[in-house]
């Protein structure tokens, strides 16, 4: 009889930290931090294949990375126009469907027709729906929300701002990661993660291997997760009625 698959989270989202550090310790300028990131990335992309994941989610680049140093940003652009015309061909191969997150009009208008190119040729893929945040912000998402209802006149509700948020084609994140040791959110995912399970990981990105996803996913499985009930609630042993309930 086959072994029942382990369960796994259907979304998750990453924070991928400390790609400049693991460079620093080298020796090596901060790019070279980015390029190895990028090929963690792609390997965490294989591995969540493999392991039935449905979404992933990266932060790449934050709408407050343009201040760092210009050669850096103009590295960061350079990596993703090479992303696309590397990557693309084996994401389509691999049944993967990229979107590409957040606020585009910064971006030259060569990266945001490669962006538009790459998101549809890969849009009929099914197994894993792979979100690149890209010049993102969970402020700049909610309120980019909160205008796009008030331009439609439509009432402002959790729903209708679900609905007009920027990974409204997913459900929300079920564990989400931080690489580097830091412990903060960073303006990630801030609607999205009210109930996520958080882990934070002292693998700087580049040596976030396979092993460090399973160790995360391990430690998902032993959470309980609540949603604001009690864990009489969820385990199904409290039988009180809620006089509340539809
Ligand atoms: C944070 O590390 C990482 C970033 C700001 C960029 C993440 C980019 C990649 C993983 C490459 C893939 C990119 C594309 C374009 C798809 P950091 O620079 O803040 O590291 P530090 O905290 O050690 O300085």
């Amino acid at each position: 009889m086959a072994t029942p698959r382990p369960i796994v989270p259907h979304h998750v989202a990453i924070v991928m930290d400390g790609n400049g550090r693991w460079a620093t310790k080298r020796f090596l300028p901060r790019i070279v931090g980015h390029k190895q990131g990028l090929d963690s990335l792609t390997r965490c992309v294989k591995a969540c294949l493999e392991r039935g994941i449905g979404v992933l989610t990266v932060f790449a680049f934050s709408s407050e990375n343009w201040n760092r140093p210009s050669d850096e940003v103009s590295g960061l652009m350079d990596l993703l126009a090479l992303s696309l015309s590397k990557e693309v061909p084996s994401l389509n191969a691999n049944g993967v469907q990229l979107h590409f997150v957040g606020d585009r009009q910064r971006l030259s208008e060569k990266v945001q027709a490669g962006l538009a190119q790459a998101e549809l040729s890969t849009a009929s893929n099914q197994r894993l729906i792979f979100n690149v945040c890209f010049n993102y912000g969970g402020r700049w998402d909610i309120a980019q929300a909160a205008q796009k209802l008030a331009s439609r006149g439509e009432a402002i509700t959790e729903l209708s701002l679900d609905r007009a948020m920027a990974l409204a084609h997913v459900p929300d994140p079920d564990l989400l990661i931080r690489t580097g040791g830091e412990l903060r959110i960073s303006n990630f995912l801030l609607w999205q993660a009210a109930y996520s399970e958080l882990h934070f990981s002292d693998k700087l990105w580049p040596e976030f291997d396979e092993a460090a996803l399973d160790e995360a996913i391990a430690v998902f499985r032993t959470r309980e997760r609540r949603f604001g009930q009690t864990t009489a609630q969820v385990s199904g042993h409290d039988n009180t009625p809620n006089t509340k309930a539809a």
